[in-house]
């Protein structure tokens, strides 16, 4: 695991966008996993700007969104689907049919769940997945108590995600309750992991994630079970760890080999 500690969100979300870059330019048809939440919107700007100027490439690439809400309609404007379309798919040329977001529409949502699976799997796996991190320590919508071996599958949102998330469906009760997410499994498959968070109030649950004991309470403590899975946070989401200095001279000294 790696910690890469940034000035800001923007210093941190362009060292994830080149990450990406280059990893799109050496293989067109990579395969990302993609994340919503207010954290990783400054990377999808610069993946944008990225397009646009220099001409980054996104014909080929397959992507696969963590989660989505059950029962929502995709042209909900809360819904997963429409915010991957405002904020990314809209404005780069990635093709629609490698796009894939979980159906919470799907009538059979077990059913949906194994295919997703598979689908990853037939893309050849996940190459880099974008996360974010709940307050809670959710990734994707694996919230606390999920196995840390879990597949795509429903879930139930507890009483505090809810809560964050009422101000975006105009209060509590037509928030939707819940959600198809890529399982803590699935995550871990995925080849590199770049977790993204920024800010104060993320600071907590991100030293427990990294330095607490790996457990099913704090489902991104997973990752420290990764090969490669970095974090990348600002100052101010590094408050509480206890080996920041560590981490940043290692990041600071870094042989040429060695950098990212
Ligand atoms: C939601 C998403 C997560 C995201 C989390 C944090 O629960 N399903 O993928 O990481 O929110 O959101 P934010 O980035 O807005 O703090």
């Amino acid at each position: 695991m790696e910690v890469i500690i940034k000035e800001s969100p923007l210093e941190g979300s362009l060292l994830a966008a080149r990450i990406i870059a280059r990893a799109v330019r050496k293989d067109p048809e990579t395969v990302l996993g993609l994340a919503t939440g207010s954290t990783p919107l400054i990377l999808y700007q610069e993946l944008i700007r990225l397009h646009r100027e220099e001409q980054l490439d996104f014909s080929r690439v397959v992507t696969f969104n963590l989660d989505e809400y059950v029962g929502l309609p995709p042209e909900h404007p809360a819904s997963y689907h429409s915010f991957m379309k405002r904020n990314l798919f809209d404005h780069i040329n990635v093709a629609p049919e490698r796009i894939n977001i979980p159906d919470g529409m799907a009538k059979d949502i077990r059913g949906f769940c194994r295919e997703y699976e598979k689908k990853i799997i037939a893309a050849g796996g996940i190459d880099i997945q974008i996360l974010g991190i709940g307050l809670d320590g959710h990734i994707g919508f694996n919230e606390p108590t999920s196995s840390l071996t879990s597949r795509t599958r429903i879930k139930t949102l507890t009483a505090q995600t809810l809560q964050e998330n009422a101000a975006y469906f105009g209060g509590l009760a037509n928030a939707p309750r819940h959600v198809i997410t890529m399982g803590i499994g699935t995550i871990l498959d995925s080849r590199m992991c770049l977790l993204l968070a920024f800010g104060e109030r993320k600071a907590e649950i991100v030293a427990q994630a990294v330095e607490g004991p790996l457990m099913a309470l704090v489902p991104a403590s997973a990752l420290q079970l990764h090969p490669d899975a970095k974090f990348i946070i600002d100052q101010a989401a590094a408050a509480c760890l206890s080996k920041r200095s560590y981490y940043q001279y290692v990041y600071d000294h870094k042989p040429d080999w060695q950098l990212d």
